[in-house]
């Protein structure tokens, strides 16, 4: 066992070396997502989160101090969805590959439902990361749901985490409830309290958490309790720049653009053209969807109401795709409809197109293109913008911009300085700018060549993954210089301290390694003499007691004990974990664990049978848990009467009986034994690399097996007829010294031990 086992990380064998560059996690478990021709809108899940950690992990992986980027995503067997989702590894590059993890079975679901099946997940994703032979520099979680895998594997692997919402359920909440649902039907169809609640404890836990804009740290993440602690770094995502190329290009005969891109071409332009009588005068795009927000009807009124930029320039909107317009949503229809009243209203025949259809994939950086090359401006006129990822778009194809001052653009513009920002509710202001524009050939130039640049520079996937490396750069292990080490070096990864072991001892506290509250009895000595034996050795040290953790963590502080890796408390119905930094120490609860003791466990329905039966008197309020009801019993009869009677009631528990005093009440899938059994089942100790070591009732049903038992010899008589049993040692010697004795005898520990 390692006492301080971050100090030994650097000598550990399965470590690269640093000079082959940074392991990188990703994790983004819901959505469809592969390498190629992402089914992007398919579903509410597959959207531009997917498309977003594609790119961020194919981005990192170019960058020459990263060695390798794992995307973790749900692995989906399901005829509805296509084979490619099955694939366990898919390479996306020579540095970064997608990783697909089983979990909640192979069919396809929404990642409203996808909560219960995320410990599984963890588990999984831990499997295969022991198997790499490399631990991850850094953890990165995308949405809540990963986030949540993420928090897990960081903290067992003592990686630094980052976390991206992506978007927020609290946000969502306020829209739904906005729009007139009650919180409860919000919360049936999103399960978003759970949500929200993980959202807060990413803001608490992650080293850095990311934003795309100051507008959504500013207006999202501030929703949130615990958005003061969290330490927030806006990084814009990036868009394709080989995609969004300077209009230019097209009138260059040596670039060929490729046959789609050129159809595309022809396609769209006589799309607009069937609309206008005069084509060839430069273009004002708009792109959004058909949703008031957007304030299509403002433009439109605008340009309307202008002979003078009518004459100068068309207007053109590509307000999604339609085929009936009376079939569309309300506020879709009504947006439609208006727009075509107005467009009669100021009879823009001639001058304004608003074309049915287009391909979102092909078609957009097309129309850019066509509109950057007839000298025209692109128009974001809506009220509310988050991102503004169209602006970025537009800017890179060299098509300046007309902006809208609200949220995200304002990043845009700072960086670009592509366009000009407008209040949208101004509209002078929006006509007197897209003039000035379209007219100052000069300025048009200067904004044109700003975009082109700019986007390049702030925008592209590789800027995107060289500032992110900037971000975490602080957090991130540097071997060489261990004084001033960074916060994953500080880490306490109890993966990379269990990994380094080869055995596990699992101890009882009371009256196996210390006698009751008394620091003098007991063998001291002995004691002493365990913690540093299991040092020197490969036995990782772990307790089980009846204690709850406080009072586990009481009698580390009292007693010369080893300390833990893994804490078993209130008799085997939690489990928690050695973790934090070595500042602060911190126990980390194996949530896995809490959810499988969930299996059939009614604690009020117990607790009601209970309460009707006499001679149970429940003990103090800090010894009942959550998964665990204690008593105190003078007859050894109850226990009997208590497993009979939760047997009447229909209810499954385990009853335990020790020290002729005590009575625990446990979900039936609690006990000391089990929850060794799922901690070697979990960290891959196989049962005859187990010793457990114990005194007295609470214990013995981890005696039984099948792990390797030790009985100190001052056990309680409950235990008596252990003795001669198979796989049973019983020490001659007392507390630690028997728990010696008996490692000696397994073989765990060599005999001058
Ligand atoms: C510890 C616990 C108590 C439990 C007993 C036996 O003393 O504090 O709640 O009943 O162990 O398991
Ligand atoms: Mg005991």
């Amino acid at each position: 066992m390692l006492d301080t086992p971050q100090d030994d990380l650097s000598e550990s064998g399965r470590e690269l070396s640093q000079a082959d560059g940074l392991y990188l996690q990703m994790y983004s478990v819901h959505g469809l997502i592969r390498g190629h021709d992402l089914e992007l809108g398919r579903d509410a899940d597959t959207g531009g989160q997917t498309k977003y950690v594609v790119e961020l992990a194919r981005a990192l992986g170019e960058r020459p101090e990263v060695a390798q980027v794992d995307l973790f995503t749900r692995r989906i067997d399901d005829p509805r969805v296509s084979d490619d989702y099955d694939e366990a590894i898919e390479p996306l590059s020579e540095h970064a590959r997608i990783v697909r993890i089983r979990c909640g079975g192979g069919r396809y679901r929404r990642k409203e439902r996808l909560w219960p099946y995320l410990d599984a997940f963890v588990d999984e994703a831990l499997r295969f990361t022991r198997e790499q032979g490399r631990w991850p520099d850094l953890v990165h979680g995308h949405y809540a749901d990963a986030g949540y895998v993420a928090r897990h594997l960081a903290s067992y692997v003592g990686a630094p985490l980052v976390f991206t919402g992506h978007s927020l359920g609290r946000t969502k909440l306020q829209v739904l409830t906005g729009a007139g649902l009650s919180e409860e039907e919000v919360d049936e169809r999103y399960h978003i309290h759970h949500r929200i609640g993980v959202e807060e404890t990413m803001l608490r836990d992650a080293d850095v958490v990311i934003a795309s804009t100051s507008h959504e740290m500013e207006r999202g993440y501030e929703l949130y309790k615990a958005a003061p602690e969290a330490s927030f770094e806006v990084i814009p995502p990036g868009i394709d720049v080989n995609r969004f190329y300077p209009y230019y290009h097209d009138l260059d005969e040596n670039l060929d653009p490729g046959e789609d891109a050129r159809r595309a071409r022809v396609r769209m332009r006589e799309e607009i053209g069937r609309f206008l009588n005069r084509p060839e005068k430069p273009l004002i795009l708009a792109i959004s969807r058909p949703d008031k927000r957007k304030n299509i009807e403002g433009l439109v009124t605008a340009y309307g109401e202008d002979k003078e930029l009518q004459s100068i320039a068309n207007l053109a909107i590509f307000a999604g795709v339609r085929r009936d317009i009376r079939d569309m949503s309300d506020n879709e229809r009504e947006v439609l409809t208006e727009l075509l009243l107005l467009m009669d209203r100021y009879d823009l025949y001639g001058k304004m197109a608003l074309p049915k259809k287009h391909d979102p994939d092909t078609d957009i950086p097309v129309l850019y293109r066509l509109a950057a090359a007839s000298g025209g401006v692109f128009i974001n006129p809506a009220l509310t913008e988050n991102f503004g990822i169209t602006l970025i778009e537009a800017s890179s194809v060299g098509l300046p911009v007309v902006s809208t001052d609200h949220g995200g653009p304002q990043d845009i513009i700072s960086n670009c300085r592509s366009g000009v920002l407008i209040d949208a509710r101004d509209r002078e202001q929006i006509r007197r700018e897209l003039k000035r524009v379209l007219v100052e050939r000069e300025l048009w130039e200067t904004y044109s060549r700003n975009g082109v640049d700019g986007v390049r520079q702030y925008y592209a996937w590789d800027a995107h993954a060289e500032r992110y490396l900037e971000v975490v750069g602080p957090l991130l292990a540097s071997a060489e210089d261990d004084d001033d080490r960074p916060a994953a070096r500080r880490r306490t990864g109890v993966a990379r301290w269990l990994d380094q072991a080869e055995r596990l001892l699992v101890s009882d506290i009371d009256h196996t390694l210390i006698h009751d509250d008394d620091p003098e009895a007991g063998d001291v000595e002995a004691l002493e003499r365990l913690g540093e034996v299991l040092r020197a050795s490969k036995v990782a040290f772990a307790v089980a007691s009846g204690r709850s953790l406080e009072l586990v963590q009481e009698a580390l502080d009292e007693h010369p004990m080893p300390l833990p890796a893994v804490v078993i408390s209130s008799v085997g119905s939690e489990i928690h974990y050695a973790g934090g930094d070595t500042e602060e120490r911190r126990w980390l609860p194996d949530d896995g664990f809490a959810r499988h003791l969930q299996h059939q466990w009614d604690r009020d329905a117990v607790r009601e049978v209970l309460a009707g039966i006499e001679g149970l008197t429940p003990q103090e309020d800090e010894a009942q848990r959550r998964f665990k009801l204690s008593f105190f019993v003078d007859d050894e009869a109850l226990a009997e009467t208590a497993k009979r009677t939760l047997h009447e009631a229909g209810l499954k528990a385990t009853v335990i009986y020790s020290h002729g005093a005590f009575l625990d009440v446990l979900p039936p899938r609690a006990s000391k034994g089990k929850a060794v059994r799922f901690l070697g089942q979990k960290w891959g100790f196989a049962n005859q690399r187990i010793a457990v070591a114990g005194d007295s009732g609470n214990d013995e049903e981890m005696l039984r097996g099948p792990a390797k038992a030790i009985v100190v010899g001052n056990f309680a008589p409950e235990l008596a007829h252990l003795q001669g049993k198979r796989g049973v040692y019983v020490a001659e010697g007392t507390y630690a010294a028997g728990v010696l004795e008996g490692l000696r005898h397994w073989g765990f520990i060599k005999d001058d031990d």
